[in-house]
């Protein structure tokens, strides 16, 4: 069953009807200013940093569970009718109902006796403020005398603390109101310099900012007294629940639509001009009052509204692909691209799942998401890896995590996840290979943040190798530490205490347990390093990490092999974790991943084998567990992974982000179809038609899915912030259709699926636009098995006319050119590898 469907020319997903399955919904800004909306105006603001500014307040697991947003409530000031034109809060009933979500911007409409209201929402760029602009038309044959109502909830900047600290903030929150415009200042007569405000373009005939007084006594925002009356009262806040809600009057003859557009913001004043007059205790407004003006013009909304819809289309325009699968396309060109994006703004810190206090930026986290947005923000992305570098540690581990305000490390989260280093390693290959910008690794860049402590950014990378390389345990495999990258594998942790954290708990002391996991991904991580250590001249160092890296592969070999799979780790005691001497958890699948993703065991048939076993025994119709048999009990040896019921998250539940790991390495293991078998299963689009089943967003990817262990088998959580998203755009774009980035040009390397027609893609590489087509050439099936093309590979490239000798398209001659690749795909052809 579906709520709503696509519309891939306008780059929208259009739900049509409020009572989605969960709230669905999409981000606005992109920048420093960021908001969550939901389909029916549920979520909150912020600036930078969701946990230590935010703007307006929502209440994570509510019932519904969606409650606080930017509400509307309309009054027919006849009949004394009143309703959200969102569905939310009041849930009135409507004549009909629509949002339409798109990249930046979201835009929901109804109709209620009569009257129609459209309320666009978006973060013009540039700016720290969001434009509500609301579209009022009266459908009826008689004129409308309405009222508007606009409303948020302030929260007072601190979210964590605004949740618990009630005896002090009951007493400090402070509004003010001026010329129509309601500023929010708690905390501004002491030390914040930032204020917010909420401004109507039309003038208002009243306004409130005590919720008590909006709201009435023993009321909540689904039933205002103000708007069931019909008149705000000119409140004012002391304290308590400041909020704004400003009342207009509309006239409206039949036919007639009126423009109302509201403002919400942010803003700062400089330290020493906080006041107007000098110590009068005022807000100086003078500042950001042209700011509030000027956004409240029509044609400077429209203007804004252009310029984002301008900045998407140039984002997304860096990579385009038509393959003739909807699902494939429509994920790849835009929402997939878009989610890469919004992982990138927002890491782990502000979703649905994700409350905005919990989490910072990851470490790990960022420097995967890196792999899904460095090519439409080069720049950006730059500045992000030397953000991350600048948390890592002289040892050359990392902090897990980071506030974006202050980017220093996170104290409470602290280090220890021996994975972190290596993904850092990952990240600066990829934007390396993106914009052969080899000069970032001179970038001087801190540890710990310590201002003196700088050293290149090639010292940090080293630093991070040598983190694996000096923490091996008793079979030559890198030491897990708190975990690597299965959080919830905590096998030195031993937490026998209820409602401890598993990752910050003190490991038990001498802990030696492996992972063969990190063993994986450091051969993957010194690999890409060895390319980019020639290319700067440091053949020691890349001899160096070859050695390495074939020591790890020599120590897979002898002890993470199980004998059909890859084995998963060594516990505390020596142990192996992820075998078939395990009664539980026998087969993990990070490791078949990363591990054939390294190359290890391509060639002596073990990759196969080990994609086989997983076919076999993890795959299901809505993706690939995590491992089976899911654990039954909690298990102190294992952590948190046996703390989940069986099915759901680490414990066999459809680990969303792991599942491309598998399609590439079954593109690496001749397999095409098998990878885009995977990659369908998981795809939200594909996943669309079930939305009752999957209940989370069909436009976007989401952590899990529940497993086959589970009562909900096929049940969606925690969509958007998810590595899932990089990993599945990079598995599609890169290892199925075969076009990735290198140091010396764009390999163009597809391995289609048997079936597939011919395939368009525009890349946008080095400042120059490679147009390619690939063609699969009319050849008979010379195995005469009807089967899948395993070898079929580009056997002729043509590159501006010119036959080029293997699958690497050049770099461009010059900036701004437009390079016409045509790549000829053969089955059965033998080709030098
Ligand atoms: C979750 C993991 C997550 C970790 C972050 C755990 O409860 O299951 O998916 O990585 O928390 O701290
Ligand atoms: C979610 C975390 O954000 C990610 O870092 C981790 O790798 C996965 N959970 C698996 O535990």
């Amino acid at each position: 069953m579906r709520y709503g469907a696509f519309d891939d020319d306008r780059r929208e997903y259009v739900i049509d009807r409020p009572d989605t399955p969960l709230p669905w919904i999409n981000y606005l800004g992109s920048e420093d200013y960021f908001g969550i909306i939901s389909n029916t105006a549920g979520g909150y603001s912020f600036f930078r940093d969701a946990r230590l500014r935010r703007l307006t307040r929502y209440r994570y697991n509510n019932a519904p569970l969606d409650l606080g947003g930017r509400y509307l409530y309309l009054r027919d000031d006849e009949t004394g009718d009143t309703w959200s034109p969102s569905w939310q809060p009041m849930r009135s009933e409507l004549d009909a109902y629509e949002c339409r979500h798109g990249l930046g911007y979201t835009t929901i409409a109804s109709r209620h006796s009569g009257i129609r209201v459209e309320t666009c929402s978006f973060v013009p760029l540039g700016e720290t403020l969001e434009v509500w602009r609301v579209r009022a038309t009266n459908e009826r044959a008689r004129p409308a005398p309405l009222s508007l109502f606009g409303t948020v909830e302030w929260c007072l900047w601190d979210a964590q603390d605004d949740a618990t600290n009630f005896q002090r903030n009951y007493s400090i929150g402070e509004v003010v109101v001026e010329d129509g415009v309601i500023y929010h200042m708690t905390e501004y007569r002491e030390r914040r310099d930032h204020f917010a405000f909420f401004a109507c373009s039309a003038p208002i005939v009243g306004f409130d900012t005590a919720r008590d007084a909006f709201l009435g006594p023993y009321r909540g925002w689904d039933r205002p007294l103000a708007v069931e009356r019909g008149a705000t009262s000119d409140s004012m806040a002391h304290g308590w629940q400041p909020i704004a809600a400003e009342q207009v009057k509309l006239e409206l003859a039949p036919g007639e639509t009126r423009q109302v557009a509201f403002v919400l913001g942010y803003a700062e004043n400089p330290r020493d001009a906080k006041f107007h007059p000098a110590g009068s205790g005022r807000l100086d407004t003078r500042r950001v009052r042209p700011v509030i003006e000027r956004h409240l013009e029509p044609a400077v909304i429209e203007a804004a509204l252009e310029t984002l819809h301008a900045r998407w289309d140039e984002l997304l325009g860096a990579l385009q692909v038509a393959t003739g699968n909807e699902h494939l396309d429509r994920m790849v060109n835009t929402w997939n691209a878009y989610q890469n994006m919004v992982t990138f703004n927002l890491s782990r810190s502000a979703s649905l799942f994700e409350s905005g206090i919990g989490r910072g930026m990851g470490f790990r986290d960022s420097n995967q998401d890196l792999l899904g947005f460095v090519h439409m923000v080069p720049e950006r992305a730059r500045q992000r890896i030397l953000d991350l570098a600048a948390t890592q540690l002289t040892s050359g581990g990392a902090y897990h995590q980071y506030q974006p305000l202050t980017k220093r490390g996170n104290d409470a989260v602290g280090s220890g996840f021996n994975d972190d280093p290596a993904w850092l390693v990952l990240a600066v290959a990829a934007y390396v290979r993106e914009t052969g910008d080899l000069a970032i690794l001179d970038e001087p860049v801190p540890y710990d943040g310590e201002p003196g402590t700088e050293r290149p950014l090639d010292d940090h990378l080293r630093r991070a190798i040598d983190y694996t390389l000096e923490r091996l345990g008793p079979h030559g495999l890198p030491l897990i530490g708190r975990a690597d990258w299965n959080d919830c594998l905590n096998l030195n942790c031993f937490s026998d205490t209820p409602g401890e954290s598993f990752q910050t708990t003190e490991n038990r002391a001498g802990g030696v347990a492996e992972s063969v996991f990190i063993a994986g991904l450091f051969v993957l991580a010194a690999r890409e390093l060895i390319g980019i250590e020639k290319a700067r001249g440091n053949e020691a160092e890349a001899r160096r990490l070859r050695a390495a890296a074939d020591r790890m592969v020599a120590a897979v070999d002898d002890h993470g092999w199980d004998g059909a799979w890859f084995r998963r780790a060594y516990d505390f005691f020596g142990d192996p974790v992820g075998s078939a001497a395990n009664d539980e958890g026998q087969i993990y699948v990070e490791p078949q991943g990363i591990c054939v993703m390294a190359g290890i065991g391509l060639e002596d048939g073990r990759a196969r084998q080990a994609l086989d076993s997983v076919r076999e025994r993890l795959a299901t119709p809505h993706g690939i567990m995590l491992q089976q048999p899911a654990y039954g009990e909690y298990d102190l040896r294992l952590g948190e992974i046996s703390s989940y019921p069986p099915g759901y998250k680490e414990n066999g539940g459809i680990f969303c982000h792991t599942n491309p790991w598998l399609m590439i390495a079954e593109v690496l293991a001749g397999n095409p179809e098998g990878a885009l078998d995977y990659y369908l299963r998981i795809n939200p689009s594909a996943r669309e038609a079930i939305s009752d089943i999957h209940r989370c967003e069909p436009y976007v990817y989401a952590q899990m899915i529940a497993g086959r262990d589970a009562p909900t088998h096929g049940e969606a959580k925690n969509s958007w912030l998810t590595g899932t998203a990089a990993w599945n755009y990079v598995a599609a774009t890169q290892w199925i259709l075969g076009i990735r980035p290198e140091l010396h040009g764009l390999r163009i390397d597809p391995r289609l699926p048997a079936g597939w027609g011919d395939v368009e893609v525009i890349r946008r590489f080095r400042g120059a636009t490679y147009r390619i087509s690939v063609r699969a050439a009319a050849t008979d099936d010379a195995e005469g098995d009807g089967g899948p093309p395993h070898a079929a590979r580009v056997t002729r490239l043509v590159v501006d006319g010119v036959p080029i000798e293997g699958s690497l398209a050049p770099l461009p001659p010059s900036p701004g050119a437009v390079i016409l690749v045509e790549a000829v795909l053969e089955r059965s052809v033998e080709i030098p590898a």
